[in-house]
């Protein structure tokens, strides 16, 4: 039988694929972003502990109560507000689902949707699969810096949504906010509802404090805001996120989630709740921790000739190669993994029309040993390779 794909381009994700290439090459990934220490024992323990009191059974469509109001708590202890675990808060299959589910409740077919370049890559096919279209609107590098003047260019009738993405992945950029009162005077008199993907909200450098949508007067009554409990736990493999939305916003919201996924895996959201009740300030930690793995990755690389690119937040530090070849990044991140047994992300598959550079994404969401011994690698293969130059 003949059938159209609907996402004709759309093939596997430069993750799977670059992890993919990894195991077939036995290199050591520090590509794709999940930590590879293990979680809090007691977080474990929490699991066990709710499965033998019998939390086994479909959890409510909008999320176990308990965890809900955890997520209210730590909201006013991050950002001095109050949302209503009923009306404003929904429990989702990690941050990818209330992505996908909030892009659902307002793209519509003919719409368009403004996304920012690099971009984390689940935004496109979800407002292709709505109907919409993305128009993108490039971040320069090595700065990473929002254009407002570009965005309203691109502003149309047909507008009606923005994602924003801070702590950016892969540009390791953070909106300040600035950015934010610039996002909210352009759209001010739209039809324009604001996506902000705030997965790594924890993890800002040097002082930074993040900037988010919900604390932002005007953008936090048209906005949705998604959260992981994947990066901020170190478990991305329970695939709990959460999305903070108003009343009206949710309302939609849930109306795409209660038939994608229903309802969240019931023990591992009661084990996050009794977790979080016992450590209730556990992500405070988190930017500090990430920081010294991100200046001890960039410490060892530093004048290798993988020069580290200021990096303000997320779990990534980008390289910069340039100094050791000019072919492109794609074919040098598979020429890193079959030489250097290294798999790094490249960052052109991030643009739809990338801009001449040569930069890596490495993940530093790993043991200190982890970074240690890829970056002996790269340093080895940087010194072979300026040799050959
Ligand atoms: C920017 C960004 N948004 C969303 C996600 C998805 O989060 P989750 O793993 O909770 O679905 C990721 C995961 O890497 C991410 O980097």
């Amino acid at each position: 039988m003949h059938f159209d794909s609907k996402l004709p381009d759309v093939g596997t994700t430069i993750f799977t694929v670059m992890s993919r290439r990894a195991l077939e090459e036995g290199a050591l990934n520090i590509g794709q972003g999940f930590p590879d220490y293990p979680i809090d024992p007691e977080l474990a323990a929490a699991l066990t502990h709710v499965i033998g009191e019998g939390h086994n059974q479909y959890a409510p469509m909008e999320g176990v109560l308990e965890l809900r109001e955890q997520i209210s708590a730590k909201l006013q202890a991050s950002y001095g507000l109050l949302f209503d675990p009923h009306r404003e808060i929904t429990v989702t299959c990690g941050g990818t689902e209330a992505l996908y589910d909030a892009i659902q409740a307002v793209v519509g077919p003919g719409d368009e949707a403004i996304i920012f370049d690099p971009a984390y890559d689940a935004y496109e096919p979800a407002v292709r699969l709505a109907g919409g279209r993305c128009v993108r609107v490039a971040l320069a590098p090595p700065e990473f810096r929002y254009d407002w003047d570009e965005v309203r260019r691109a502003l149309s009738e047909r507008t009606r949504l923005i994602v924003v993405n801070s702590p950016q992945n892969p540009s390791c950029s953070v909106a300040d906010a600035r950015d934010l009162d610039a996002l909210a005077a352009l759209i001010r008199d739209r039809p324009i509802t604001v996506l902000a993907d705030e997965v790594y909200e924890h993890v800002l450098y040097d002082g930074r404090r993040h900037a988010s949508v919900l604390a932002h007067a005007e953008l936090r009554g048209r906005s949705f805001a998604v959260f992981s409990f994947g990066k901020t736990l170190h478990a991305t493999g329970w695939r709990i996120g959460y999305c903070v939305a108003p009343p009206a916003l949710t309302r939609e919201l849930r109306k795409v989630h209660q038939f994608n996924t229903f309802s969240i895996v019931s023990p591992l959201q009661y084990a996050i709740a009794r977790y979080l009740a016992g450590h209730p300030e556990v992500w405070t930690g988190l930017s500090a921790f990430f920081q010294a793995k991100r200046d001890l990755l960039a410490g060892l690389l530093r004048g290798s000739g993988f020069e580290p690119v200021p990096a303000a937040g997320t779990y990534f530090q980008l390289v910069d190669y340039g100094a050791l070849s000019g072919e492109t990044d794609v074919a040098f991140a598979d020429r890193l993994i079959r030489e250097a047994k290294i798999a790094a992300i490249p960052l052109s598959p991030f643009y739809a029309a990338p801009p001449a550079m040569t930069l890596l994404r490495l993940c530093i969401a790993k043991k200190d040993s982890t970074l240690e011994a890829a970056a002996g690698r790269l340093r080895a293969f940087a010194a072979t390779a300026r040799a050959n130059r």
